[in-house]
């Protein structure tokens, strides 16, 4: 019987992805979500795209009784954690809402790993752990922060992780930073925000798709003084794909020895606002208008990935390049 994965916010964009990828690796991945940031017809999409019925059970990390019966229900092999709260400006105005969702989901889900002797967990966290990292690429020992109440969050759940796993005989963990991810499933069917997201699009990629699909009249550049190429700020954009796939090889990982470890997930090179842009507008044949405003609060200038460890220990490597990032982007409305 193939391995029973739980994916927390299985239904949203990172887990949807992660869904196929894992079904291909040969897991059977059970999809745990709210819908607050996710369609309800993405059980429907994975189940055409993979060809195979979807386990699917509507729950909130929040609710220990709903963690509790998909425990009971099924044999849990291991847990990949994606359901939290991620816009960085909301969590600016609502801290507690992102600590309860974010930090109370993730212990609520320990516990019930705990009462069934379930020992494996991918956990996904973010650069914005490295707040605004001073050496640059950045390396999984460097120094961790936060900019933000979201940021918080993200750390706040590493260390909570690293002591239960630490007081738990036998447990692992997986964190995998994820940079700035972009792109869509070449299907189309898959989106990057859902169609009732529950807050406007905050991310750079979001809003040029809203452009594009003229939901917006032109990007807002935050900042032009930055100490980089062209004075705009620099990330490491890495499609969903990739990422996806390096949840499975850090599965794999934790499945064949049960090896915590810690890992950047990113391509290692930085682009520009405006190179990503220029790639979006050369990609998909439409002009992007765009006005040079000032910085935005709390803003770094530039954060890319040293991605040698994860090449390493999994054997990753991202795939896909800026232009396929920004073309698959395309296909699907905003
Ligand atoms: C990218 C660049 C902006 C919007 C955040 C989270 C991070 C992760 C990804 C979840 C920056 C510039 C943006 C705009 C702009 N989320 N920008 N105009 O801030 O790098 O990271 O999202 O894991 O944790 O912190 O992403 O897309 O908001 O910004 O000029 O309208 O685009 O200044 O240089 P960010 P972003």
């Amino acid at each position: 019987m193939n391995p029973f994965i739980l994916l927390t916010g299985g239904a949203g964009y990172i887990g949807s992805h992660t869904y196929l990828a894992l079904k291909r690796a040969g897991y059977q991945p059970i999809i745990f979500d709210n819908y607050c940031n996710a369609d309800a017809d993405t059980p429907a999409k994975l189940a055409k795209l993979s060809n195979a019925p979807v386990l699917e059970v509507q729950g909130d990390v929040r609710s220990k009784s709903d963690l509790q019966k998909v425990f009971i229900n099924y044999d849990i092999s291991a847990v990949i954690h994606f359901a939290a709260f991620k816009a960085v400006g909301s969590s600016v105005i609502n801290p507690l809402n992102y600590i309860e969702n974010n930090n109370i989901g993730l212990i609520n889900i320990l516990r019930s790993m705990q009462d069934v002797d379930c020992r494996a967990i991918v956990f996904s966290s973010s650069a914005a752990v490295y707040a605004d990292p001073k050496s640059l690429p950045v390396r999984e020992d460097a120094a961790l922060s936060f900019n933000n109440p979201y940021g918080y969050t993200k750390l706040a759940g590493e260390e909570i992780l690293k002591q239960v796993v630490d007081a738990n005989e036998g447990w692992a963990a997986s964190v995998l930073r994820y940079f700035n991810v972009a792109g869509v499933h070449s299907s189309g069917l898959l989106r990057q925000t859902p169609k009732k997201s529950p807050q406007p699009a905050e991310n750079l990629m979001s809003r040029l798709l809203e452009v594009a699909h003229e939901k917006r009249e032109y990007i807002e550049v935050f900042g032009n003084d930055w100490d980089t190429c062209d004075g705009t700020g620099v990330r490491d954009y890495i499609h969903v794909e990739d990422v996806a796939n390096g949840h499975v090889k850090s599965l794999d990982k934790l499945m064949q020895g049960y090896q915590s470890h810690t890992l950047n997930l990113g391509t290692g090179r930085g682009y520009s606002v405006l190179e990503l842009i220029d790639t979006f507008q050369s990609t998909c044949g439409w002009n992007i208008p765009y006005r040079i405003v000032g910085r935005r609060q709390g803003d770094i200038g530039s954060c890319y990935a040293d991605v040698r460890l994860a090449k390493k220990l999994l054997g990753f490597e991202a795939k896909f390049d800026l232009n396929e990032m920004c073309s698959s982007d395309w296909a699907v409305g905003s």
